[in-house]
């Protein structure tokens, strides 16, 4: 959709943190002013748009953050942004501000803030950005990986111990609603078993019996990761205590799986995202989120993008079975 010419972007990070937030940001900003735009970053999210945290940046405000986790500009989950008086009062502070356009790096929550920009008539982009991979419209998110790294490292430690000790451990991993962190990193890690939200599971038939029948052949350690969306890993790590007699540990990995510096497919992701916006935007296009389609960078109506979804397919858990097996 062609809209009116676009001079003046603001940019903010918003929601759950995830590496390689800074390297959307960075690549925003150069590529926004190589195409003569001027950026302006907004601090806090949208808690930072409606109380006017705005100030200009320069291809010096972004050096040396693309190693960097976390956000430069901050994040929050703005409550008051999710009310129509919000977004009325976002807008009036894009006009103070005379910004022509918004580029919102985050979430599927964030993007909802953003379409209800776009409905009113701010222009705005958005650049997936969460760990937790859950955005409808795109295969890929930018921390995802990293995050996944971060938890495959940790998997790799508890199993060295819950070898040595003979014992089964529960490791919880994040995904509110989501299951693609605990399931890959179940796979990559040779987990016995994954507890995913968006699958039923029965204690006895899905973790108990993988359990015992590893232990029948011969298996003494074994890790069950369960994702923070299904809850109840302390409890789950005690009926299998309960009822197989096993020595049970739970981990609850938690924020580390936020931080820490973005590997490279989550730098260049994010590099790629940005550089999109920032075209799109110099092109006077807006109203739309980017996304990666396999190896390719896309982008689509914002509107039609929130209606997307996208689902674990049964023959990765199924895959994570079978690889279980002993
Ligand atoms: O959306 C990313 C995520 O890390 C989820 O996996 C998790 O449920 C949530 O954010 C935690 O958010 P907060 O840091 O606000 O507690």
């Amino acid at each position: 959709m062609a809209e009116k010419k676009i001079k003046r972007v603001g940019v903010l990070t918003s929601g759950g943190d995830a590496p390689g937030m800074n390297a959307a940001i960075r690549a925003v900003v150069r590529s926004g002013l190589y195409y003569g735009l001027r950026i302006f970053g907004i601090q806090r999210g949208y808690e930072g748009l409606l109380d006017g945290e705005i100030a200009e940046m320069n291809n010096h405000s972004v050096s040396n953050i693309i190693s960097r986790g976390g956000t430069i500009l901050l994040t929050a989950r703005s409550k008051e942004f999710a009310t129509e008086e919000g977004v009325k009062r976002g807008k009036a502070m894009t006009e103070i501000f005379k910004l022509d356009a918004l580029v919102v790096i985050g979430g599927d929550g964030s993007f909802r803030g953003a379409r209800d920009l776009h409905r009113i008539g701010v222009p705005v982009i958005g650049i997936p950005a969460t760990i937790d991979n859950d955005i409808g419209c795109s295969d890929y998110t930018i921390g995802y990986d990293t995050a996944m790294n971060t938890v495959k490292e940790a998997i790799d430690r508890i199993k060295d111990t819950a070898y040595s000790h003979e014992r089964c451990s529960v490791v919880e991993v994040m995904g509110r609603n989501a299951g693609y962190i605990a399931l890959h990193c179940g796979i990559a890690g040779g987990a016995e078993a994954c507890i995913i939200p968006e699958k039923q599971f029965d204690l006895k038939e899905d973790i108990i019996k993988p359990i015992l029948s590893c232990r029948n052949a011969g298996k003494h350690h074994y890790i069950i990761i369960n994702a923070e969306g299904v809850g109840g890993t302390m409890e789950i790590a005690e009926k299998i205590h309960e009822i197989t007699g096993i020595s049970t540990t739970t981990t609850i990995l938690g924020h580390q799986q936020r931080g820490g510096s973005p590997t490279v497919r989550d730098r260049v992701a994010a590099s790629l995202f940005g550089v999109k916006a920032a075209e799109l935007l110099a092109n006077g296009i807006s109203g739309r989120i980017i996304a990666m389609k396999g190896e390719k960078v896309v982008d689509y109506d914002i509107e039609e993008a929130l209606k997307m979804e996208k689902n674990i397919e049964d023959s990765l858990i199924e895959t994570s079975k079978i690889l279980s097996l002993y």
